[in-house]
Order: structure tokens, then C-alpha cells, then sequence
């Protein structure tokens, strides 16, 4: 006999459960060559004897400096028929401004659904790091999310933003402000489409190098400074070198960080980015992500000096450096006032709080290597980093 049900008790019943996510980040070259291996070895990972569906989406500005890259996916899809089944090539308008159109996740949901693409297809993005944030977006909401497969071509995508869990794209002017976290299926670098990078893009990426340098590896940072010239003239093997230490210092920290979905207050990776997405949403884009971090990074290291918490002259030494990898470390938006005359700049610490909730959490540094979490920020400090800043200009 079942006994009477108690009327006031509540029932409360803990549901628990946990997800492992594995996805390979693979290093190599010419990926659309007939004879490489790693896009079909991605595909096939979990079913290796079926033929996958995929839809590539390519950025408009790759497609511009690789005409024969359309045809080589053609070619490669049709050399292994066995394990491709491609669906369609759709470019994408690069950079940031397929973030900031409206009109872009509905195109690209369109196109999905079109296409018939379903939660064992794969889309496939190849570009930089706004198409994958766009493309990713759009394939994780896409029937509650569908498998993709990203193919990073700048160096900040390959560095950096391509190696992790994010995606999304800007909406009401602020950036960032729809999106998911979720893994994608597997992450292919291919060093030869950084090679046909205009300079200015390939410098921008080793902003976040820098960055990851200084918050978790002192010698990884030694060795930036080491380096620095001819990664200044962009030497392939010291590229090469940049690109896959950076990444793997940002793997290891969504790995082993313990927060890989960023459920708590803090950023931990975006040391310098507070005022950076500030500049880069003052200067209409202007100043793209790269060249916006590095005066972030520039600011914030002052402000860790200032504070009292990182040694001085090792300012000197992060700017020298990011002087030699050719940044330029100034923008007139960072003296523009507000009416009761502070710099507008410092708006980023109030949007920052408010991409998360919770309190304030920002990164400083205690050395070079090791990063430090600060709950407040004092704005004549940061005035006066701005005034350095402009003098050194
Ligand atoms: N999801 C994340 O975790 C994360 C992290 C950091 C940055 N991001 C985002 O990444 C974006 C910046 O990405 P980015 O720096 O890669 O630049 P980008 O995607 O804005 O691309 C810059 C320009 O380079 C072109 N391009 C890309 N690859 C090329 C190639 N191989 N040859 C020639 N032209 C090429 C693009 O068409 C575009 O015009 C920002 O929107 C930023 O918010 C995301
Ligand atoms: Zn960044």
C-alpha cells in the first residue's frame, strides 16, 4: 500500500549531471590539399564509415585572396566523395561588420534550413574571427545546435578566439551581446592562409600572444621579447612558434580553469580588453580587436604599476615590446570627455560588469606571467595612465 502523500513537505530533487567535451585543435598546412587528411579525420572521428553532409561557409575576404579556394573545396569534396557529401559554399561578408548587420543570422539560418542541415551535419566556417563567432552562432542555435567545424585564418583566430568555446555576434550597438558557449566538433589551424593575411591583420593577432603571455607565462612573454623582431617582419617559423604557444596557453585555461562556460564574474582571459572593446566600438572599428587590446594591454599594465602591484619599469618593458611588434599605442578617442568631463573610455568598466552580472572583476598583473583579479578600478588612475600613454605617444 502506498503511503498518504505529505501535504507540506516540499519535494525538491537535485538533478546532477556532467558533460566531458573533447574536440581535437589540429596544426598544419595547405588543409584543402587532395591528399591532407585532417578535415576527413575531424569528420569521421565518431562515425568514421558514413558520408557527412557539410555546409561551408568561407569569408568574403579569404575568398578574395585565395580566388582558387572555392574550386580546391570543390575538388577536395568530390576526392573524398566517400566521406563528404558537401551541400553548399556560402560566403560570408568578413570582419567585423557581419557581427554588427542584423540580417546576418537570419541569411545564415536561412541557408541551414534550405540546405535541410540537421544535428548530425556539420557546418563548416572558414575565416576569421568574426565569421567563425557569426557562424558559430548561428550553427549552435540552428535546430538547438548542429555540429561545426572551424577553420581560423587570421592570426588572432588561430591564437586566440577560434581555439575556444565562444560565439556570438553584437546586437543594439554592443558587442558580444547575443551568443553561446559551445564547443565546436573540432578546430583545423592552416598556417597557409595566414600567409596571404594583409600585415596589419597578422600584427593584431599577436596582441592576444602578448596578452596571454603576460597574465599566465612569463617566459613565453621572454621569449615574445626575444623574438620580437622577427616576428616584426613576420617570419613563418616564429609565427608558427606565437600561434600555437598562445593557443595553448588559452586551451589550458578553459581546460583547467574551472570556469569554461564563464558562470562566475570574472574574464579571466580578457586582461585589457575592458577599455579595448570600448575603443573599438568609439572608433567605429577603426581600431580593429588586435590593435584595441594592445593599448588595453598597454593601460592596464600601467594601472598594475600605478596600483602598487606590478614592479616598476616593467611597463616600459610590455610597451617597448608592443612598440617593437609595431602597435601603436594611442587613439584620440581615449582623451574624448563626457559632459562632466571624464573620459568616455571608462564607460567600458560599467559595460564589462554588466556582460557578466555579478562584481566587478578585472585582470591586473603582479608580474609578467601572473595575472591578479581586482574588484575596483580608481578613475584618476586611470586618467593618469591615459596622460602616459599620450606622452609617449
Ligand atoms: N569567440 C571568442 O572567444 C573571441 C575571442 C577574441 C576575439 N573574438 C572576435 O574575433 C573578431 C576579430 O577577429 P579577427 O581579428 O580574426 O578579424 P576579422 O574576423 O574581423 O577579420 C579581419 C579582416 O581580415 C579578413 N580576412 C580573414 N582571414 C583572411 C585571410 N586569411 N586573408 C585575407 N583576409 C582575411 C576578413 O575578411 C576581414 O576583412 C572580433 O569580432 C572579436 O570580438 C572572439
Ligand atoms: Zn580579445
Amino acid at each position: 500500500m502506498l503511503d498518504t502523500p505529505s501535504q507540506s513537505a516540499e519535494d525538491v530533487r537535485l538533478q546532477s549531471f556532467g558533460v566531458t567535451y573533447e574536440y581535437p585543435v589540429v596544426f598544419t598546412r595547405d588543409a584543402f590539399a587532395l591528399g591532407n587528411r585532417c578535415l576527413v579525420d575531424a569528420l569521421s572521428r565518431r562515425e568514421p564509415r558514413k558520408r557527412h553532409k557539410c555546409l561551408i561557409c568561407v569569408d568574403e575576404g579569404v575568398l578574395a585572396s585565395l580566388p582558387d579556394l572555392a574550386s580546391q573545396i570543390e575538388n577536395y569534396a568530390a576526392a573524398h566523395t566517400g566521406s563528404i557529401d558537401l551541400v553548399g559554399l556560402v560566403p560570408v561578408r568578413g570582419g567585423e561588420i557581419c557581427k554588427n548587420d542584423p540580417k546576418t543570422i537570419p541569411n545564415l539560418l536561412e541557408i541551414l534550413s534550405q540546405r535541410a542541415i540537421d544535428r548530425h551535419s556539420f557546418v563548416i566556417a572558414v575565416g576569421g574571427g568574426a565569421v567563425l563567432d557569426a557562424v558559430g552562432y548561428a550553427s549552435t542555435i540552428f535546430h538547438r545546435g548542429v555540429r561545426h567545424i572551424r577553420f581560423p585564418t587570421t592570426v588572432l583566430a588561430q591564437d586566440d578566439s577560434g581555439v575556444g568555446v565562444k560565439n556570438a555576434v553584437n546586437l543594439f550597438g554592443l558587442k558580444n551581446l547575443i551568443g553561446t558557449f559551445a564547443p565546436p566538433w573540432a578546430i583545423i589551424n592552416d598556417s597557409a592562409f595566414v600567409d596571404v593575411l594583409p600585415p596589419r591583420e597578422k600584427r593584431a593577432g599577436m596582441a592576444e600572444a602578448v596578452k596571454v603571455a603576460l597574465i599566465r607565462d612569463g617566459k613565453f612573454f621572454e621569449w615574445l621579447e626575444a623574438h620580437s623582431d622577427a616576428l616584426a617582419r613576420f617570419s613563418r617559423p616564429h609565427l608558427d612558434h606565437l600561434i600555437k604557444g598562445s593557443a595553448e596557453l588559452h586551451m589550458r585555461q578553459i581546460r583547467l580553469g574551472g570556469d569554461p562556460f564563464e558562470m562566475g564574474s570574472a574574464r579571466p582571459l580578457d586582461f585589457g580588453h575592458w577599455s579595448a572593446h570600448k575603443l573599438e566600438q568609439l572608433t567605429k572599428n577603426q581600431l580593429n580587436h588586435g590593435e584595441a587590446v594592445a593599448i588595453g594591454i598597454a593601460l592596464d599594465t600601467r594601472y598594475s604599476v600605478l596600483s602598487g602591484r606590478l614592479a616598476a619599469g616593467e611597463d616600459d618593458r610590455v610597451v617597448d615590446l608592443l612598440r617593437r611588434l609595431g602597435f601603436d599605442l594611442w587613439h584620440d578617442k581615449l582623451r574624448q570627455c563626457d559632459s562632466r568631463g571624464m573620459p568616455v573610455v571608462l564607460k567600458g568598466l560599467a559595460d564589462f560588469q554588466e556582460h557578466l552580472g555579478g562584481e566587478l572583476t578585472i585582470t591586473l598583473l603582479a608580474e609578467v606571467g601572473r595575472g591578479v583579479e581586482v574588484h575596483e578600478m580608481d578613475e584618476r588612475i586611470v586618467r593618469n595612465c591615459i596622460d602616459w600613454l599620450e606622452q609617449r605617444a
